[in-house]
């Protein structure tokens, strides 16, 4: 039997390795998961049960019983839709942090390998090509400036109805780089055999284009 198909798409934050990533999921019919929302609601229980986000011991045992669920685009923990609750500045930043402890990576990998169901899966994250899925078929790692980064994110919190500021979602962007970069574990890099595609001045739509058809020439 061939190993079921993996699609691995990584890169930096808001840089739209998640709409590409959806969106050739979505082409190809394949399971999408979106590994930061792990992340992202690791961080979230702990804020919510008074953890501190640094105490890698009881950060690691939430993660690994997490009571969360995915369906049809919306997020769910323990029974509470936390669809918008996990893409806060603020559960951003707290991902950040405990993605940086080994035991929360540790106790999140075997809960990420589950997705890889027929009749595929992308998967978009950090270290999806480097580490969670080495032997993918096709990985790519999305680029694009943090000035341009800053602007998408921008315009996704203005369009919200949220207040922002431009120079301090750059400063933000590049503390979170830096940090997911120079960690010791999973760092942010791309996989040695992973197509780079930087899209500062791509569409959305072009991106996915060069996904598929990086996928369709393995
Ligand atoms: O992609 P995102 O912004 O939702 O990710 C939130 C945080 O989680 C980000 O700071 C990096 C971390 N992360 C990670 O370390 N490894 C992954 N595979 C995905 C996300």
């Amino acid at each position: 039997m061939p190993p079921i198909p993996v699609i691995t798409i990584d890169g930096p934050s808001a840089s739209g390795k998640g709409t590409v990533a959806e969106r050739v999921a979505a082409a190809l019919g394949f399971h999408f998961l979106d590994s930061g929302a792990l992340y992202r609601l690791t961080a979230l229980s702990a804020m919510r049960h008074g953890v501190a986000l640094d105490d890698a011991a009881r950060v690691a045992q939430l993660a690994a019983t997490l009571p969360a669920a995915f369906r049809d685009g919306t997020v769910w923990l323990a029974g509470e839709d936390v669809t918008d609750a996990i893409r806060a500045e603020a559960v951003g930043d707290g991902a950040s942090k405990v993605a940086a402890l080994p035991a929360v990576r540790a106790a999140l990998l075997e809960r990420q390998r589950a997705y890889r169901q027929a009749p595929g899966l992308v998967a978009d994250g950090r270290d999806m090509g480097t580490v969670v899925f080495a032997d993918a078929t096709a990985k790519v790692f999305l680029t694009a400036s943090a000035e341009a980064r800053a602007e998408r994110r921008y315009k996704q919190l203005i369009e919200k109805g949220n207040s922002a500021s431009l120079p301090a979602l750059v400063a933000d962007m590049q503390a979170r780089d830096a940090r997911d970069t120079g960690r010791a574990v999973a760092p942010l890099k791309p996989a040695p055999d992973a197509l780079l595609l930087d899209t500062t001045r791509m569409d959305v739509e072009s991106a996915v284009q060069a996904v598929l058809g990086h996928y369709r020439g393995r």
